[in-house]
């Protein structure tokens, strides 16, 4: 990793790339920014594309990609079987992975789908560090359960732990005691945690916890849809690991599995995703899936153009230089917050920075969903779309009642070399304004609310003119400005 200091003393992430294809964008004003939001029925996922400034919905998919991927697409092998594009994707997974056996999908969650299918059996344990939204829908449709035994610092919203996504070995051994090694088909790991805002897991700590799979004959399976991040803070973080290149750190970590997967809409910087497994006849009982649910075994419903990208974007992720940029920004804004007094998850993770809906505005009950009327807020005061992650994100109980989520968080992605500095100084910029006038931030409420993934469809309506007040006071604190 480059290591450059500036003679004034402040510390800036710098780009080590330039920018040579660009996209226009607008930012409509904030009159239009009230409008939108509300045809959107409060909902950032229903927001049109036109009206948002600066995207940070998601990491997923929506990467930059590198001059050298877009010249490896115009050089793909399009054929339906037997294709030298999907060698290639194979040969680079395998010189990265070690491993001998790889079958295609379409995305991640395919991915996730083929293994629940595969592996799950009705009254499974599967333990993990901590869910991630599709693996458990693909879990516990198959009969199956997850079991989440991340370190109790993993939840907490501020700490100074610099691997919150550790397994606690200690409830993994009484798990494994407590419900016998016969009814957990695999452990799985995910890098760079998802969910509690990108946080990673320690090499040391992976490996103890494979090494307590194998002792009991369990299968251990690493989701490396978020790996980047995570590799580049074992590096950073884990002083055992500092002077191992990346590539050794990805390889040690890979030695412990049986089984990888991924989605390449993160890993890789491309669109696409992959099972990379360890023995044949673990991977012959999986193949058939491929060809009913994703496509044939060499393009698994992905785009020759995107496995090519794919192929480099692997290369790509072994370079610091170039897996730094994410973490270095995120960490940026999330000091410039802090600096500002806002409340954000620490230490500052992958993905994105995770504003404390909770502490933004304490005000806004649980049930009248504080994340996403962040959401709104943060879109309003300058075009910026984030995801919510709170109480609104999850499913009724049975009885209609709420289920309150253990954080409330407004995910503001930072997808990979999409974004310069200085708009990430206007992102700190409009959240800090905000942040002054917190008080003035109401609720919101259902008035179209889906019995199922209610956060993709549902509609809400504030609960009161809160939204038209901070119009008000946004206009006569900027003037004209957008
Ligand atoms: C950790 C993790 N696993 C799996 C997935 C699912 O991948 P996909 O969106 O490609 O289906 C995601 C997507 O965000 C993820 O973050």
């Amino acid at each position: 990793m480059a290591d450059i200091s500036f003679f004034s003393g402040e510390r800036i992430p710098l780009e080590l790339h330039k920018v040579r294809i660009v996209q226009k964008l607008d930012l409509v004003p904030i009159e239009r920014r009230l409008e939108a939001i509300s045809e959107a029925g409060n909902n950032t996922f229903l927001l049109q594309n036109k009206d948002i400034f600066l995207d940070m919905l998601t990491d997923s998919g929506v990467n930059a990609m590198s001059d050298k991927q877009l010249a490896a697409m115009m050089i793909c092998d399009d054929s339906y079987a037997g294709s030298a594009t999907f060698t290639r994707l194979t040969e680079k997974l395998t010189e990265i992975f070690g491993m001998d056996y790889f079958l295609p999908a379409h995305q991640g969650r395919a991915c996730e789908n083929i293994l629940a299918m595969s592996l799950v059996k009705t009254g499974n344990i599967i333990p993990m560090n901590y869910h991630f939204t599709t693996t458990k829908a693909h879990i516990t449709r198959m009969g199956g359960r997850v079991e989440e035994l991340l370190i109790d610092e993993g939840i907490k919203t501020t700490s100074v732990h610099p691997f919150k996504g550790n397994f606690d070995l200690a409830k993994l051994k009484a798990l494994i005691e407590r419900v016998g090694a016969e009814n957990i088909p695999f452990i799985r790991l995910e890098s760079g945690t998802n969910l509690i805002g990108g946080q990673p897991f320690s090499l040391e700590n992976a490996k103890a916890v494979c090494a307590m799979a194998h002792e009991h004959g369990i299968l251990t399976v690493l989701d490396a849809s978020l790996l980047q991040d995570n590799l580049y803070f074992i590096k950073t973080r884990e002083s055992a690991c500092k002077d191992m290149s990346v590539r050794q750190i990805t390889r040690e970590l890979a030695d412990q599995m049986d089984i990888i997967y991924f989605s390449a809409r993160k890993l890789g910087f491309a669109r696409g995703g992959g099972i990379c497994i360890r023995s044949k006849k673990l991977c012959d009982s999986m193949r058939e899936l491929v060809p009913m649910f994703e496509g044939f075994l060499t393009y698994g419903g992905m785009s020759v153009r995107e496995i090519e990208a794919m192929t480099v974007g692997l290369e790509e992720t072994m370079d610091m230089d170039i897996i730094s940029q994410g973490p270095q920004f995120i960490q940026y804004m999330c000091e410039q917050l802090i600096k500002n007094g806002v409340p954000v998850v620490t230490p500052p993770g992958g993905l994105g920075c995770h504003l404390n809906a909770s502490e933004f505005i304490p005000q806004v009950p649980q049930n009248q969903y504080p994340a996403g009327a962040l959401a709104a807020a943060v879109y309003l005061a300058g075009g910026i779309r984030g995801m919510e992650r709170g109480t609104l994100s999850e499913q009724r109980e049975e009885d209609g009642t709420e289920h309150m989520s253990s954080v409330e968080l407004l995910r503001l992605a930072l997808p990979r070399r999409v974004f310069t500095l200085s708009q990430v100084k206007y992102a700190i910029d409009r959240i800090t304004w905000l942040y002054q006038y917190r008080n003035m931030i109401g609720g919101l409420k259902f008035v179209e609310e889906p019995s199922s993934l209610r956060f993709f469809f549902g509609r809400l309506e504030p609960i009161g003119d809160w939204q038209t007040e901070l119009v008000h006071q946004f206009r006569k604190d900027f003037g004209t400005s957008l």
